[in-house]
């Protein structure tokens, strides 16, 4: 007896120190700011990165199993989709934005087009109840995972006992997602002075800084702010952005800055995804700014561009690409997880 309760005290202790060397410090990149996400609360192993890895490719997220989280946000895309501007959910109802682009969000401080969502670790709720995404509840998704061996035996090996709660998963998604990290694009390697850009990228980053960096600021290429950036309204959709959470007349019209990392992958581009094309974008800013109330100062007077110019400031743009980020298998479908005849 008293033999039995030692192996077991043993074992707790082992399992205990196993458990704790599996914490991993998040790399900060040279030269980066602090990331905003705190990672005291959720400190990175990676049994719980692989969890999550396995969540966010795994259908079982929504009602019916057939859509993940990768439908809509896919590695080879910078996880956006490209197929279609608005997003496609469960029984292929369509919804209301284009979704965005996922990496750096351990630097984010909103989520969401209009900031609806201020934590990561609530993020994916969203999706897994939203009708038109995975139209499913929490408690129906835990009690599906509980009924997995494959699930029960990670969620041990993640936390210690294979107790799935709500928070748990949500946390161990947000693991898998702040492991998102894309700073090896051609700029990246310039700013480590490891290459060097071309004359023509030159000239481009001297027009970005000049037009571009206010809102699509360096190194993350957003300074997370929400700003009107003189889109017309689309009257189907007749979206105002952050206006609809704050309430607030003088933030109507206005969006989250994104990214410009990684553009090659991620089309096509804003809220709704209206544009396809680079050059579409910039002969918006040229041409196809809407003068309204709340319209950023630096567009008051468009940003006019001539065609070398937007040649060059496309050479530039070009260099925040990231395609070690696409690639990286680490990102990918977690083939290593998934054992055949051990699923659901
Ligand atoms: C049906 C498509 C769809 C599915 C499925 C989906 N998303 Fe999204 N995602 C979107 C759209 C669209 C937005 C933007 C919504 C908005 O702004 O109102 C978004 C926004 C996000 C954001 C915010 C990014 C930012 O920079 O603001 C994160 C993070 C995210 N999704 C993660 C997930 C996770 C995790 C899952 C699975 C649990 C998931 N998504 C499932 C379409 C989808
Ligand atoms: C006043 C702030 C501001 C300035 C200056 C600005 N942008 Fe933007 N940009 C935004 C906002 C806000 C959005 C998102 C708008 C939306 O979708 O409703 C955006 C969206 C974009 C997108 C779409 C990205 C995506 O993932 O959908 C691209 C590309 C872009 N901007 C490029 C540029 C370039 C190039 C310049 C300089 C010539 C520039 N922007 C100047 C605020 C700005």
């Amino acid at each position: 007896m008293r033999k039995a309760l030692v192996i077991s005290c043993l074992l707790a202790v082992v399992a205990l120190l196993s458990f704790k060397s599996g914490r991993l410090q998040f790399a900060i990149p040279k030269g980066w700011p602090k990331p905003v996400y705190d990672f005291a609360k959720n400190p990175l192993s990676q049994q719980k990165i692989d969890l999550g890895s396995m969540l966010f490719y795994d259908p079982v997220l929504s009602r019916d199993s057939t859509t993940s989280c990768a439908s809509c946000h896919s590695q080879y895309n910078a996880f956006t989709h490209v197929d279609h501007d608005l997003s496609h959910g469960i029984e292929n109802r369509i919804g209301t934005r284009n979704s965005p682009a996922l990496m750096n969000l351990a630097w984010g401080s909103s989520f969401m087009w209009d900031g609806a969502v201020n934590h990561l670790d609530v993020q994916s709720l969203a999706p897994i109840t939203n009708p038109l995404e995975m139209d499913e509840t929490l408690p129906n998704v835990i009690r599906k995972l509980q009924s997995s061996k494959r699930y029960t035996a990670m969620f041990y090996k993640a936390y210690g006992d294979s107790v799935i709660t709500g928070e748990r998963l949500l946390k161990a998604l947000s693991q898998f997602m702040l492991t998102l990290v894309s700073n090896n694009a051609k700029y990246d390697s310039v700013m480590r002075k490891q290459a060097v850009f071309t004359e023509q990228e030159t000239k481009g980053y001297t027009l970005y800084k000049q037009h571009c960096a206010s809102c699509h600021a360096e190194p993350l290429f957003t300074n997370n702010s929400f700003e009107n950036n003189g889109l017309y309204v689309d009257n189907t959709l007749n979206d105002k952005g952050r206006m609809a959470i704050s309430k607030n007349k003088t933030d109507s019209l206005k969006f989250k800055v994104p990214t410009l990392r990684n553009l090659k992958y991620s089309y096509p581009y804003m809220h709704d995804g209206r544009f396809k094309h680079l050059g579409q974008v910039l002969n918006h800013y040229a041409m196809g700014i809407q003068r309204t109330p709340t319209l950023a100062s630096q567009l008051q007077k468009g940003i006019f561009l001539n065609n070398e110019e937007k040649f060059l400031l496309l050479a530039f743009l070009g260099t925040l690409n990231d395609k070690s980020f696409v690639s990286n298998p680490s990102y990918g479908y977690p083939k290593k997880n998934f054992e055949p005849n051990e699923g659901l």
